[in-house]
């Protein structure tokens, strides 16, 4: 049987302020610091917030798993390059034609530009891809910052996806999500 050729993203990637490669279990302890066990940051997230650190190795060993098998959700940690800070985690699912990306800053790195600028330029690369027509994202209706990044990140508005997705950390029910995208 022929296989599946899959897009793989690169590695890492650099872009002005930030430099960027997959997170790895030793990444734990940061990561868990940072931003896996901050509620502010989880909010709207689709995981609840780390209760130790065990669960920020276990959820590395996943990612760790993902950019072996070079599927779902692929994941990278975001770096402050002048300072060499942990400042968050950008990831992409790419599916058929499509790139989805999710993306989260900590807390102490919000408002400086930083989330934009990562995702525009993996939106850049996905579409500079032959096989990908589709850059997107969603965020829950009420992360107007999230809607935001999307924006500024060359993303146009679609609307609303209703009831699309649970956010544990705020109740079981599914909520409305803004969507956004850039195709070519
Ligand atoms: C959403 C998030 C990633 C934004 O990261 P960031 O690096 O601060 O984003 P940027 O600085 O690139 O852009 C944020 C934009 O939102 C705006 N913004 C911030 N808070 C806002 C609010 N409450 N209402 C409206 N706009 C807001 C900022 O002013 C900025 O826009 P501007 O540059 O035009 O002024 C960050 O807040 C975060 O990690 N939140 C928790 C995790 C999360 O929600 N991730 C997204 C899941 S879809």
């Amino acid at each position: 049987m022929r296989e599946i050729l899959r897009v793989r993203p690169p590695e890492t990637f650099s872009t002005a302020r930030l430099d960027a490669r997959p997170p790895r279990i030793a990444d734990a302890e940061r990561v868990f610091a940072t931003y896996a066990q901050d509620p502010d940051v989880t909010r709207h997230l689709s995981w609840r917030s780390h209760a130790d650190i065990g669960v920020t190795r276990d959820f590395l060993g996943l990612c760790e798993t993902a950019w072996t098998r070079n599927e779902g959700h692929l994941p990278w940690l975001l770096f402050e390059r002048q300072t060499g800070a942990l400042v968050g985690s950008i990831g992409v699912a790419i599916g058929g034609s499509q790139a989805c990306f999710g993306y989260l800053l900590a807390r102490a790195h919000w408002n400086r530009g930083y989330a934009a600028e990562a995702l525009k330029a993996l939106a850049d690369w996905s579409l500079a891809q032959p096989e990908i027509y589709r850059a997107w994202a969603f965020c829950d209706a009420e992360n107007p910052a999230s809607a935001r990044v999307m924006e500024k990140a060359g993303m146009t508005r679609e609307g609303v996806l209703r009831r699309w997705h649970v956010a544990p950390n705020l109740g079981a029910e599914p909520r409305d999500c803004i969507v956004c995208a850039k195709v070519k």
